[in-house]
């Protein structure tokens, strides 16, 4: 009789343990803890599809409402970064909202830096008002002497791409203006852009087009990219290879991510992953735009290894016709062309080894400075998707302080 507690406690030990162990490479510092981050994360995502699957909701409200509790049980461990002195004001910017924070000092008779952020989450989850954002966002605004706007552009399910885009661009031209920057006493010279994630990809785009806009008497003045997705039409460079099976953001997860903003059919995951909507034969690909992102030209050996392209003969012809999205600037913006990189920003680029989005970035810090653009390339031996945002009790990782703290640091010697 005493013997079935036990059992059940070995039995229901073990189950959990299999849940949550998730094999990660050796430079991962804090391993336990990534893995109970990961799992979170992931019973988040299963809770989500059990509820979509029985009709109840679509699965992205649902993922969201855990993240939104998870951060509250987060809040009552911690003062949530509040910075004495930083004023918050929740507005819109040409009708997008956005959450302002401008720093005590300065102000009277001399201008001060501003600074546009787009957070991530796949352009589907998470706000620039939430959790570490929040934290990170009053910090940079502190430190910095910063008026900083962090813009809730819409998201899916509620709208696909171009919608973010466009949030994020109408937010940037407004914050741009002399009416907005002589408002807030910002320095039309010392404007940054920045996000991380699917908001380093916003940023990526926004500052292409804010560079090449002969309209736009003010410019962004430097880029900041936290491990940004830039390109939707190879899932084999080697990071995402190598990384796959990450945890927080897995191959298939970023896949999905992708084919949702595009407006893409969820069935195309197994040819879109393949590769076979960049396929040699019958594509909309020129070579010249190929060589946008050969990864066998733009990488470092370091990080091509013995890895090999996969890219297809054949493929499908269709999918490119069906999602114009995949060649799209505005949604990859690795793939512009080197005229409009040249007129873009100096730029700070966060990449971390276990991440599938490693090389995105590190191809786009090549191709910018090819371009003739000045580019700090911050790499992290031990970084993973995600990091930056992990900073706060239960999850704070060491990692996670070190690439926010370098971030500001180079904003306080460049902006
Ligand atoms: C990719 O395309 C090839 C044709 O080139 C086809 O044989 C293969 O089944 C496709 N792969 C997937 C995963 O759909």
């Amino acid at each position: 009789m005493r013997l079935k507690p036990l059992v059940v406690t070995v039995v229901l030990a073990a189950a959990v343990s299999y849940y949550v162990y998730t094999p990660l490479p050796a430079a991962i510092q804090e391993p336990w803890k990534l893995m109970m981050v990961d799992a979170a994360f992931r019973s988040a995502m299963h809770l989500a599809m059990v509820k979509s699957w029985l009709g109840l909701d679509h699965y992205i409200p649902t993922v969201r409402q855990s993240i939104e509790d998870f951060e509250k049980i987060m809040q009552t461990g911690s003062n949530g970064g509040v910075i004495p002195g930083v004023k918050v004001s929740d507005i819109t910017f040409a009708g997008v909202p956005v959450r302002v924070y401008e720093p005590p000092a300065g102000g009277e008779g001399h201008l001060r830096r501003g600074l546009m952020f787009f957070h991530g989450g796949g352009w589907a989850l998470g706000s620039g008002k939430t959790g570490t954002y929040d934290t990170i966002t009053r910090m940079v605004s502190d430190e910095l002497n910063a008026v900083v706007a962090t813009v809730d552009y819409r998201m899916y399910p509620e709208v696909q791409f171009p919608e973010p885009y466009l949030d994020c661009l109408a937010a940037a031209k407004h914050f741009l203006s002399s009416e907005v920057l002589a408002k807030y006493a910002i320095d039309p010279e010392r404007v940054a852009v920045s996000g991380d994630s699917a908001g380093g990809n916003l940023a990526a785009a926004v500052a292409q087009e804010i560079s090449t806009d002969d309209s736009m008497s003010v410019k962004f003045s430097v880029q900041a990219l936290v491990y940004p997705v830039l390109q939707a039409l190879d899932f084999h460079t080697p990071s995402y290879v190598q990384n796959q099976h990450m945890a927080i953001l897995s191959r298939p997860l970023m896949v999905l991510f992708w084919l949702q903003y595009l407006s893409a059919d969820p069935s195309l995951r197994w040819q879109v992953t393949a590769n076979n909507h960049s396929a040699l034969r019958h594509s909309a690909i020129t070579p010249e735009l190929r060589s946008r992102l050969d990864w066998t030209a733009l990488l470092p050996q370091e990080f091509k290894q013995n890895h090999k392209p996969v890219v297809v003969e054949d493929g499908s012809h269709a999918i490119l016709k069906k999602v114009p999205g995949f060649l799209d600037t505005r949604a990859a913006p690795l793939l512009a062309e080197a005229e409009v990189l040249a007129k873009c920003p100096r730029a700070y680029i966060l990449t971390g080894e276990y991440d599938v989005l490693r090389d995105d970035g590190l191809m786009y810090a090549r191709r910018l400075r090819d371009a003739g653009v000045s580019v700090t390339s911050d790499h992290y031996e031990d970084g993973f998707h995600g990091c930056f945002n992990l900073i706060a009790w239960p999850m704070d990782f060491e990692i996670g302080r070190r690439t926010v703290r370098n971030y500001i640091n180079w904003l306080q010697n460049n902006l």
